[in-house]
């Protein structure tokens, strides 16, 4: 198991300089395209998350799409997406946030979640925790539970967790 994750860790590209000078970009798709490592990814989550009477897995657009719908499949939950804003045709609960680099703002339908659902978030990677605690408050503005949130890659150095009000959190790599 902790064999599999070093070598899953070294399926991700580590690129300087992008996308500004001083940033150390983790590039999954590395991982990704790998078979092996798209099925350790993969299944870890889903071994974390069977079974856990999860209703819905609500994704970060966009990367966090490729992780949730396979996570929802799998434990047999619904998919939800978190889109940047002007996406979604319906009517939606939005919240701004600061990002890495500048500003942004997500929204999901407001009629995604019912009262009390429960609801794991889910992003590849978290880093500032702007983009987390942004989908935390979205699923707390429509009366859901946060059940914990799942990312494949943590950078701790950015303190993300700090923003994430005690929520539980998990990460399959950490840089
Ligand atoms: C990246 C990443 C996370 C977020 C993490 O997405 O995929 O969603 O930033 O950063 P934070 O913890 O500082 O908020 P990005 O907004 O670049 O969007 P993309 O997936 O569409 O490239």
């Amino acid at each position: 198991e902790k064999l599999e994750m070093e070598r899953l860790k070294e399926l991700i590209r580590s690129i300087p300089d992008f996308p500004e000078k001083g940033v150390m970009f983790r590039d999954i798709t590395t991982a990704l395209k790998d078979k092996q490592g798209l099925h350790a990814i993969i299944d870890d989550f889903t071994n974390r998350y069977t079974d856990k009477g999860i209703d819905y897995v609500l994704g970060a657009d966009a990367r966090g799409f490729i992780f949730g719908a396979a996570i929802a499949y799998n434990i047999g939950a619904g998919f939800v997406p978190a889109r940047k804003i002007g996406k979604l045709p319906g009517e939606t609960a939005r919240v701004e946030y600061d990002l890495e680099y500048g500003t942004n703002t997500i929204e999901v339908h407001n009629d995604a979640f019912e009262k009390g659902a429960n609801v794991l978030i889910v992003d590849d990677l978290l880093a500032t925790g702007g983009t987390a605690a942004a989908m935390v408050k979205l699923v707390e503005m429509l009366g859901a539970d946060v059940y914990e949130l799942a990312f494949l890659i943590e950078l701790e150095d950015l303190n993300g967790r700090d923003l994430l009000d005690g929520h539980s959190v998990y990460s399959i790599l950490k840089y």
